[in-house]
């Protein structure tokens, strides 16, 4: 089986790839399972029940999140009914939503977590018992499990990946925007990337207008942040995945820009 994964969707120009190129994709790799982080899709910051639709009538089937979870909040009301909407799962135990999934494929099942890190983010539990916790549950059905690792330290999402090596089928970054080529198959044959990257704009800085951030850099004055306009980027992975055991077979990071065009 295969998993593509599609990395951190930002605002309209992210949607728009997604439009575009997801069908695409979907065509030439046939993956089993498509899944795209939509922490970013509303105007760069969250995401709504429209758009999660949205995302899934593309061809997706589940969504995951990260620390933008809660920026759209109308998200607090509705996302109990969006159940393949994942936010991370160590957020506290009150709040709404839920941070993992099961999805049944043609007969094939397979387990999705999202986790949030704690280094130079948020203080929430430990993503690491959390995902000792889940796979746990997640392995009494199926030994298919992907995690989506929202961190901004990369050692943090190392340790996520050697961590969970063995346990899951991968392990894939998402938060920083910017794709890394450091993807691997670890020795337990879990599938790692500390970075899949992200979907949007290609030329502002990590998908914001270049001005305002550049602004905020020269004079530390307070700026708004507005999503960047102009020429646009995919970022995503594919894992091929060995179904009876659940490890990964090869990982393969999927570019689409100008200078990276997309081929039929
Ligand atoms: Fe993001
Ligand atoms: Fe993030």
């Amino acid at each position: 089986m295969r998993i593509l994964f599609i990395g951190d969707v930002v605002g309209s120009p992210g949607r728009e790839m997604l439009t575009t190129y997801l069908p695409k994709l979907k065509s030439k790799y046939k993956p089993t399972v498509t899944i795209v982080n939509g922490e970013n899709s509303a105007a760069g910051k969250g995401i709504t029940e429209k758009i999660y639709k949205q995302i899934l009538g593309l061809g997706a089937q589940v969504v995951t999140l990260g620390n933008h979870t809660w920026d759209q909040r109308e998200l607090i009301e509705v996302i109990d009914h969006c159940p393949t909407l994942l936010r991370p799962a160590n957020f506290p135990v009150e709040v709404p939503g839920n941070g993992y999934t099961i999805i049944k494929v043609n007969q094939i099942e397979v387990g999705v977590i999202s986790l949030q890190g704690r280094t130079f983010l948020p203080p929430l539990d430990c993503p690491f018992k959390k995902a000792d916790e889940l796979v746990s549950i997640i392995k009494k059905k199926t030994p298919i499990i992907f995690v989506d690792f929202h961190a901004e330290a990369t050692s943090e999402k190392q340790a996520m990946g050697w961590y969970l090596d063995g346990k899951v089928t991968a392990v894939i970054g998402t938060h920083t925007h910017v794709q890394t080529g450091d993807y691997r198959i670890l020795p337990n044959r879990t599938a790692y990337m500390t970075d899949v990257g992200m979907t949007g704009p290609y030329d502002g800085i990590l998908g914001m207008e270049r001005t305002a951030v550049l602004n905020k850099f020269l004079t530390n004055l307070p700026v708004r942040f507005e999503v960047a306009k102009g020429r646009e980027q995919l970022n995503g992975v594919i894992i091929d995945v060995d179904q009876n055991t659940g490890g990964a077979k090869s990982i393969t990071p999927i570019i689409i820009n100008e200078d990276h065009p997309f081929f039929d």
